[in-house]
């Protein structure tokens, strides 16, 4: 069996398949860089599983480049919006992904950008080391607490449901809602409140945070329109998938105060950045860093190597997507 790994990995998956006896491929070349097209096309060749990450477009060419037919794509990712699940569906592939093993990290880092906005902890960074701390005053950078704030969730998946754990069991927050299906235990533990309409839920929340998959119906879901939806002293935050924002409009709200501050760890256009956000003091950006932890990244190269094996042995991989 031949295994084709589009990146440099955490050593945990690679050897759980080389463990197994089977050849390995690892790209190495795209070790700080996305892999190239032709790399993948290259590398696939004679492959029965393919292990790919969020960056590469799996698509119908490259599906069809292997020689024998392809088993399995495992993307080393929860999100999967870069794989044509149609195509692998209509040749018989199989795709799974990484849930569950992210979750936590994920939400631990939404509350690091909620918390780096709130005590404007990058700015007063810059403000230091620039040094301008000069004595220390009553009124210097003051932020303001997440404690008894309103923070909008918007998809109640499992990233969703813990960055509300956190909120209302950690920080005293209370939670508001929306997603496609309500969930009324969830409510009962958090005191939380549904919304079945993300414009009815934006105009009551101090923050708002994005935890829907990226589809054809979240594409840009935060747009103009919604920005003036919210408060002028709302922050958003986004740590799904960058398109769920028009980009351009996020610049414009935040340049002319529709909105206090963003944080965002995911872009329309990744790695490119919109120009318009570069220049703002009110957002915090990290490059797509949500799951970046060594435990979790061990554990996502783990799990995505868990189901080409199982797959191979001719079994159900524990992630298939349906
Ligand atoms: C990261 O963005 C992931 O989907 O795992």
């Amino acid at each position: 069996m031949k295994i084709f790994i589009t990146r440099p990995i955490p050593q945990a998956g690679i050897k759980l398949l080389r463990d197994k006896g089977y050849e390995v491929l690892v790209n190495e070349a795209a070790k700080e860089r996305g892999a190239e097209k032709e790399e993948i096309l290259v590398g696939i060749k004679g492959a029965d599983a393919l292990l790919s990450t969020l960056t590469e477009k799996i698509d119908v060419q490259i599906m069809d480049a292997g020689g024998p037919p392809l088993k399995i794509i495992a993307n080393m990712a929860v999100g999967f919006d870069n794989v044509d699940l149609e195509a692998a569906k209509q040749r018989g592939i199989m795709v799974t992904n990484t849930p569950g093993v992210l979750t936590d990290t994920v939400a631990e880092h939404t509350f690091a950008l909620m918390l780096a906005l709130s005590h404007r902890i990058v700015e007063a960074d810059k403000f230091t080391r620039a040094g301008l701390y000069r004595a220390w005053g009553p009124m210097l950078l003051l932020g303001s607490d997440l404690s008894g704030k309103i923070l909008g969730i918007v998809g109640l998946g499992r990233i969703g449901s813990r960055v509300a754990y956190h909120a209302v069991k950690g920080f005293g927050m209370k939670v508001l809602y929306t997603d496609v299906k309500r969930d009324e235990n969830f409510e009962r533990e958090f005191g939380a409140q549904f919304f079945e309409n993300i414009d009815d839920l934006l105009p009551h929340c101090d923050y708002v945070s994005l935890h829907v998959p990226l589809t054809g119906g979240t594409l840009h879901l935060i747009d103009e329109r919604r920005l003036k939806l919210m408060r002028t002293s709302a922050y958003l935050i986004n740590t799904s998938r960058g398109p769920i924002i028009n980009e351009k409009a996020l610049a414009k709200a935040l340049k002319e105060g529709w909105i206090r501050g963003a944080a965002i760890d995911v872009f329309e256009n990744e790695p490119k950045v919109e120009p318009g956000l570069l220049k703002l003091n009110n957002i915090i950006l990290t490059p797509h860093i949500a799951s970046a932890t060594e435990e979790t990244r061990g554990k996502m190269a783990a799990l995505a190597a868990k189901n080409i094996i199982e797959a191979l042995e001719g079994r159900t991989p524990p992630n298939l997507i349906k």
